[in-house]
């Protein structure tokens, strides 16, 4: 018997549990292949079809169009923040960055080491306690892209719903809520996300990208940077994380059994609401730090009232098998991470212990 815990980890985070047992049972004969699948060459028959099962899922439950490519990278989405400009941003245009937190600075940096890149509209000014407003009249139609950051990780807010870019595309940083709730990918030129938080183990990113976008793309940038070097190549340009992706396979028919995309949603929905209830009904002994139509499914990231019961707060959970629920030293306080794999029973006994804690220490 392992050791039970609740895993609230940032990312990586949660794996659901019958996609781990299901890797256990398979990890030292694979397929009838006498070996692991981590042994298996990527050319091999075996293993393409673990690749190719990844991606029909993928586009099956994000109902992804057929004009666009998916791409299994290396990198994390931080390479990304990178490849986004190198291929998409020609000289003469100008990115156009939505800034909702520290993932959002640093996609923009990146941007700025590249070509021209401005800030469209930030909440920086209210420590990114909410999502900013898009005002379509300040979308120049010429822009090569517009960026945003789905889900804020560290500050705990998310979009609700997306702005509308019109002819400009939209890129969308999904790492934190990629396959959390439907989404219309036909909205966006680009969707990218690491897969440690939603989708598996660290090790593979997803990038989803519209055929108009690849074609446009920049290729006078080394080889392996180039998105259209790993579209031709089915993600085979070069050894891909196999592992990672047989993972993301798994997890993509987890996700499948619970319901797909509108599942999962509704299950998350009920997970957030426990917590920030929880938050809303504790008269300030805790705070939330997102405003309420900004608040994550994701993320709930909130504040005791002292330095001093924060810590107690957080080493009481940790004696009770709470795992990950410290803040981001950029925000301080606690965060419960509750991406797809956490399950409800998690929540609820996160919940029984904050009440618990503010009838003591209140
Ligand atoms: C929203 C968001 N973007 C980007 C990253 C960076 O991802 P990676 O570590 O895969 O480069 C993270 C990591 O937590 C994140 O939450």
């Amino acid at each position: 018997m392992s050791k039970q815990v609740f895993n609230f980890n940032a990312g990586p985070s949660a794996l659901p549990k019958p996609v781990l047992e299901k890797a256990q049972e398979e990890l030292l004969n694979f397929g009838d292949s006498g070996m692991s699948v981590m042994e298996l060459s990527h050319r091999s028959k075996t293993y393409e079809a673990v690749h190719q099962e990844a991606k029909r899922l993928l586009t099956e439950l994000l109902e992804i169009p057929d004009n666009y490519e998916i791409l299994f990278l290396q990198g994390g989405a931080s390479l990304q923040f990178s490849m986004i400009p190198m291929n998409l941003l020609k000289e003469g245009k100008t990115a156009s960055f939505v800034m909702s937190g520290s993932w959002s600075e640093k996609a923009l940096k990146e941007a700025q080491l590249v070509g021209e890149a401005k800030i469209l509209s930030s909440s920086k000014d209210e420590n990114y306690r909410s999502i900013p407003e898009v005002n379509s009249s300040d979308i120049n139609a010429d822009d090569a892209y517009i960026h945003i950051t789905s889900n804020n990780t560290i500050f705990g807010t998310q979009w609700s719903t997306y702005p509308d870019t019109k002819d400009v595309p939209l890129i969308a940083d999904m790492s934190s809520d990629i396959l959390s709730r439907p989404i219309d990918v036909s909205k966006f030129g680009m969707i990218y996300a690491g897969a440690q938080k939603n989708l598996g183990p660290s090790g593979v990113t997803v990038v989803i990208i519209s055929k108009d976008l690849l074609e446009s793309a920049n290729e006078q940038i080394p080889t392996i940077l180039r998105y259209q070097t790993h579209a031709k190549a089915d993600s085979l340009y070069h050894t891909p994380p196999t592992f990672a992706i047989y993972m993301l396979r798994n997890v993509l028919q987890w996700v499948k059994d619970q319901g797909g995309a509108s599942g999962i949603a509704q299950t998350n929905a009920q997970k957030a609401q426990l917590l920030y209830a929880t938050i809303d009904e504790s008269n300030g002994f805790y705070t939330g730090h997102a405003t309420n139509e900004s608040r994550s499914h994701m993320n709930v990231t909130f504040t005791l009232q002292s330095e001093e019961l924060t810590k107690s707060f957080l080493s009481e959970a940790a004696e009770r098998g709470f795992v990950g629920l410290g803040g981001h030293r950029s925000v301080g306080g606690c965060r419960a991470s509750i991406y797809n794999a956490v399950p409800l029973e998690a929540c609820e006994a996160l919940r029984a212990f904050m009440v618990e804690f503010q009838n003591n220490h209140a």
